[in-house]
């Protein structure tokens, strides 16, 4: 019998919280200011999904949660963080609740929540640098996620491919008229991107061999396209108290969302048709892509 996706979850959870618990300095490091204020961002109760993917990325490629692979999962979360923190900055879309807390830099003040992205962003990468895989991989999965959160121009598109990259093409697609090819590139990058290489790094760790990390990457292009998509339409649907984040902000804000250039229905239409698309990937390995598909389900049925 396979776990329900809010096994898969609640277990995930409570891994990778153990890992970032291990990893991050304690709140009594000096200096606290920002030792408190990474905390405060990390275990404010993030649903935890990029590590969770990557786990069960791996878990699918090796037959069983090769070890350590919770550590790696913990970097991802702590860029993850990391961009949430930058993200709801007032230079960027002013955001004074996150995860149902005050904002970092609400908490904290704008210069040690600007730091604390920056630290979260350094011990990720120290985290990387200590991965139990073979050297081989843990090179290639730093090169990868590296580029997945970067400002990466990516193959023959000529647009950013990298989450910082979509960070700014967001940022300055603000009140600019928005239609499908920008929405499209901005969704690919700023949250696409993270997604996928938290999938497909789960798979080099667990040593998938190359049509395996093809397939794990068509999936997570997918499925990442998918979560932002239903990210959008949350932010219209939702109330403020039920996402843990402020609603209605992309309509104030003129965002080019998913809604914005196609309706709500439509997208929630195409969240589905892209989570359909991210299943046949995975086709080949049958009931071993079980628990990822049902995670992909899970992306686009969510309620927060
Ligand atoms: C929110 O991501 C930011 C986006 C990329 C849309 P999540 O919905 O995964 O946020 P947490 O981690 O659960 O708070
Ligand atoms: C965030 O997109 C993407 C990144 C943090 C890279 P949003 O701005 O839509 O995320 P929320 O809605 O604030 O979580
Ligand atoms: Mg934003
Ligand atoms: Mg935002
Ligand atoms: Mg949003």
């Amino acid at each position: 019998m396979h776990q329900t996706v809010n096994e898969i979850l609640k277990s995930g959870v409570a891994r990778i919280d153990a890992a970032l618990e291990r990893l991050l300095p304690t709140a009594d490091t000096p200096p606290v200011s920002i030792h408190s204020a990474m905390r405060h961002s990390v275990f404010a109760g993030g649903k935890r999904l990029r590590p969770i993917l990557c786990m069960e990325a791996a878990r699918m490629v090796a037959g069983q949660l090769p070890r350590g692979v919770e550590d790696l999962g913990a970097s991802l979360e702590m860029l993850h963080t990391y961009s949430l923190i930058h993200d709801d900055l007032p230079a960027l879309d002013n955001d004074d609740l996150r995860r149902g807390k005050p904002t970092c830099h609400v908490a904290f003040g704008e210069a040690i929540a600007i730091l604390a992205g920056d630290a979260l962003q350094t011990q990720a990468y120290i985290t990387l640098g200590n991965l139990q895989c073979p050297p081989a991989s843990a090179i290639e999965i730093v090169r990868e996620v590296a580029i997945a959160t970067g400002t990466g121009v990516g193959g023959d598109t000529g647009v950013p491919s990298g989450m910082i990259g979509g960070q700014v093409m967001d940022i300055e697609g603000e009140n600019q008229k928005p239609t499908a090819e920008l929405v499209n590139a901005i969704h690919r990058a700023k949250t696409g991107a993270l997604i996928t290489v938290s999938i497909v790094s789960g798979g080099l760790y667990a040593g998938g061999n190359p049509d395996t990390i093809a397939r794990l990457r068509t999936f997570g292009e997918n499925a990442g396209l998918a979560f932002q998509i239903v990210d959008d339409v949350l932010d219209m649907t939702q109330s403020s108290e039920q996402l843990g984040k402020t609603a209605g902000k992309d309509t104030a804000s003129e965002k080019s969302t998913w809604p914005a250039v196609y309706g709500i229905e439509q997208s929630q239409r195409d969240a589905d048709r892209l989570i359909t698309e991210a299943f046949a990937a995975l086709s080949p390995f049958g009931d071993a892509a079980e628990p990822l598909k049902s995670l992909a389900r899970y992306l686009v049925e969510r309620k927060n």
